[in-house]
């Protein structure tokens, strides 16, 4: 008999007096088991992590593969490994042209650090723009060009030289000048409750960043790998930007993280210093061998093709007086509720009755969906269908 709750809370460090608590017992397609018999119907995908369910074949026997021939055997860059090779292959199949250089880490908050160095490094400036209500990630230069001063104020001090815009502000464009590096903003702010910039406020930011030679970094991570209903969430406003961070979708249920431009960008990293940024475990072959089984069946299905449709049936599914607004650029979606403990009790509602959906960390009265790109109709029906008789028994 496992002891493996007691170890959890005893041993296990916690993120929060509030751990959901269950015991996973085994994961398939869109459904979570657990040890005390529950099925979970999956409506957040592990946050944006697992688009292509559970327990995909194609990842699974990639994983297996690849685990038979070799796992670890150096640290990143030095040797040349087919599975990092196959991922890179994929990406080049559907990034733009011009991002053609793709450094592999561990996560998506390493791909964030990568990022800032590498626009630091290559334009020699130290000035960071960012937004207010942004979700970077959770170490310090991570944090730091985050919006959300609660989880800030204990960590201080963090970086230097970070000023804060707003978004969809045209006037606040002026604050990005030749004293800056990057400008960083996640293409869809997730935490923030799925906020959408408008397109002439992106063609705007990308013109004034090319014009001061300020880099643009588009934190895909997210939004990223068919979550919208684009591969890249920045396809909607017909805009590239200098440097991309990617990661959650991208490992197919595995830990990865990317950030990817231009190759003579991404070679000032290699150079004076030499190793600019150096990761042991980044582009881990079994990671890379699941990444990139993942894309192909994302491509080979033409899943993302689906996306917008699912979208809008789950828009007008959540109808409801207690529902202000259902916010969503493809499958990332916010439900905005009439109250901040409404959204509490339902999505606490929602768990005990077979469904999992997630709260925003810092957007009390909005809870996210996120379910996986290939989620079938009868789930999703079923999902919409408990998150109703959460709130209706709520209302009452
Ligand atoms: C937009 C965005 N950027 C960065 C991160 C950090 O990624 P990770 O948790 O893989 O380090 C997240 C994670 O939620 C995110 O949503």
């Amino acid at each position: 008999m496992s002891n493996s709750k007691e170890i959890f809370y005893k041993n296990l460090a916690q993120t929060t007096p509030f751990a959901l608590g269950y015991e996973i017992s085994h994961a398939e397609g869109s459904t979570i088991y657990t040890t005390d018999g529950r099925a979970i119907l999956d409506f957040i995908s592990g946050i944006g992590v697992s688009s292509l369910g559970h327990g995909h074949p194609a990842i699974k026997k990639a994983v297996i593969d690849q685990v038979e021939k070799h796992m670890h055997v150096m640290v990143y860059g030095e040797f040349i490994q087919e599975s990092q090779s196959k991922l890179g292959e994929e990406l080049s199949r559907v990034l733009p042209q011009e991002i053609d250089s793709y450094y592999f880490v561990n996560s998506g908050t390493e791909a964030i650090e990568g990022a800032l160095k590498l626009a630091k490094r290559a334009t020699g400036r130290q000035q960071i723009i960012a937004f207010e209500r942004a979700y970077h990630g959770s170490t310090h230069g991570a944090l730091s060009v985050g919006g959300n001063k609660a989880k800030q104020t204990p960590f201080l001090p963090l970086l230097p030289n970070i000023d804060r815009i707003q978004l969809n502000n045209l006037s606040d464009l002026e604050k990005i000048t030749t004293e800056t590096a990057c400008v960083i903003l996640e293409t869809i702010q997730g935490d923030a409750g799925v906020r959408i910039p408008d397109y002439h406020y992106m063609q705007a930011l990308r013109k004034r960043c090319s014009e001061v030679g300020t880099l643009l970094i588009l934190d895909e991570i997210q939004s990223g790998i068919g979550r919208t209903g684009k591969f890249l969430a920045f396809e909607h406003f017909d805009i590239v930007p200098d440097i991309i961070t990617m990661g959650k979708a991208l490992g197919g249920g595995m830990p990865i993280g990317c950030f990817a431009s231009r190759k003579e960008l991404m070679e000032q990293l290699s150079d004076h210093p030499m190793l600019g940024h150096i990761t042991t475990f980044g582009g881990h072959p079994v990671v890379c061998a699941a990444a990139a089984a993942g894309l192909k069946v994302l491509r080979e299905e033409n899943l993302i093709a689906g996306v917008q449709a699912k979208a809008d049936k789950i828009a007008s599914l959540l109808v409801h007086p207690c529902i202000k607004e259902v916010r969503y650029k493809g499958l990332m979606i916010a439900v905005d509720l009439d109250s901040e403990e409404r959204v509490q009790k339902v999505v606490d509602d929602c768990l005990k009755n077979g469904l999992l959906t997630f709260w925003f960390l810092s957007t009390a009265y909005s809870f996210r969906l996120a379910p996986p790109l290939n989620i079938s109709e009868e789930d999703l029906e079923k999902g919409c269908a408990i998150i109703l008789a959460a709130i209706e028994k709520t209302a009452n």
